[in-house]
Parts: C-alpha cells; sequence; structure tokens
C-alpha cells in the first residue's frame, strides 16, 4: 500500500517534470540587430566647416575629407561616436581635453595610464607620428604617420567628429 502510494507520487512528479519541460528550453532570444546606442545627431557639413573656422593654425586649414580618408587607418581599432564601443583601441569621442588613458571602461596599458598629460592637437600630432617613441611600451600597434599634412588633416576631422565645441 505505501509502496503504491510512493510510485503514484514519482508518476505525479514525472508528469509535472514533463509539463515543466518545455519552458526551460525556450531559445534564447539574441537582438542582434539592436543597436547598442541610439545614433547621435550628425552635424551638417556647414556646422562641421564652422567649427573647422574655429579651430587654431594649422587645423583651421585641414581638410576634412583627407581626413575621413585617413581615419581609414584607425577605424579597425577606434570608434569615434558618443557612446560608441570600444574595440582595440578606446573609443576616441571626446578625447580632445581628456586626461590620457582615462576613457571609462578601456584596459589601458600602463604607458598611457602613466602617462599624466591631457590630450590636445600637440600632444595627439606627437603619438600619430610614432606612437612607440613618444610613449614606450604602449600597445597601439600603429606604425605611425609621418607626412605632416595627413596628421593635421586627421587631427582636424577627429576635432570636428569627436565633439570637440569651438571656444574650449
Ligand atoms: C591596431 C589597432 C589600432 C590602430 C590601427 C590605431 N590605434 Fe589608437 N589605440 C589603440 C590601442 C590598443 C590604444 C591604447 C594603447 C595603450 O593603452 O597602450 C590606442 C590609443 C589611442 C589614443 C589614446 C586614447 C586615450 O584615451 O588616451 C588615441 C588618441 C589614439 N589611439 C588614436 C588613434 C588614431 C588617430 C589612429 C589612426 C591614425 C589610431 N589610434 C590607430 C589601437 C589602435
Amino acid at each position: 500500500m505505501r509502496n503504491a502510494f510512493v510510485a503514484s507520487g514519482i508518476a505525479a512528479l514525472a508528469a509535472l517534470a514533463a509539463a515543466c519541460g518545455p519552458t526551460g528550453s525556450e531559445p534564447a532570444s539574441a537582438p542582434a540587430s539592436v543597436p547598442a546606442t541610439p545614433p547621435a545627431p550628425k552635424l551638417t557639413d556647414a556646422e562641421k566647416q564652422a567649427i573647422l573656422a574655429t579651430l587654431p593654425a594649422p587645423y583651421n586649414a585641414g581638410n576634412l575629407d583627407n581626413g575621413k580618408s585617413t581615419f581609414a587607418l584607425c577605424q579597425s581599432c577606434h570608434t569615434l561616436t558618443e557612446g560608441g564601443p570600444n574595440k582595440t583601441g578606446p573609443n576616441l569621442y571626446g578625447v580632445f581635453g581628456r586626461v590620457a588613458g582615462a576613457h571609462e571602461g578601456f584596459q589601458y596599458s600602463d604607458a598611457v595610464k602613466a602617462a599624466g598629460f591631457t590630450w590636445d592637437a600637440g600632444k595627439l600630432d606627437a603619438w600619430l607620428t610614432n606612437p612607440k617613441t613618444f610613449l614606450p611600451g604602449n600597445r597601439m600597434t600603429f606604425v605611425g604617420l609621418k607626412d605632416a599634412e595627413k596628421r593635421r588633416d586627421l587631427i582636424a576631422y577627429l576635432k570636428v567628429e569627436t565633439g570637440y565645441k569651438p571656444g574650449e
């Protein structure tokens, strides 16, 4: 009698488990196509040219289209948009006026963390000319941009694209 009761109890549990089964195997919903952040409002070409005109020389003479082309050398590792993701390198939005090695959520090398300066056009110019000698021990695998005009155009482009506000 007692065994029969236990057996029916087990049968009931088994039925319950079977009924619960499908809930545990729901397909995980992958939000693959949902963008991490809403797209920031884009600057018009006229607004970009207006910002360019406020930059100190020689950057006010920079060519934004050329700068954009040169940024192709960087974009496998860096994004420029506000709230954009870190890749191999940190997101660069707001880099001008920011202390080196300070972008949240990025694991910098000790060399960059210890740099102790704030990025401005001059520092960026030296970094981009030869990252290896400018901050020995850093992890940016980039050979350097020897052409001063390309650096000028790239820095002007970066200023305009990374949220630089005239007068800052
Ligand atoms: C192969 C990947 C790669 C390429 C290409 C690359 N970078 Fe980087 N960049 C990095 C990494 C990694 C770091 C962080 C270095 C460290 O912590 O030592 C970095 C750091 C930086 C920083 C310092 C950011 C901060 O928050 O202090 C700037 C500015 C920068 N890169 C600009 C550029 C520009 C402009 C280009 C194109 C000319 C470029 N990088 C090309 C990987 C790259």
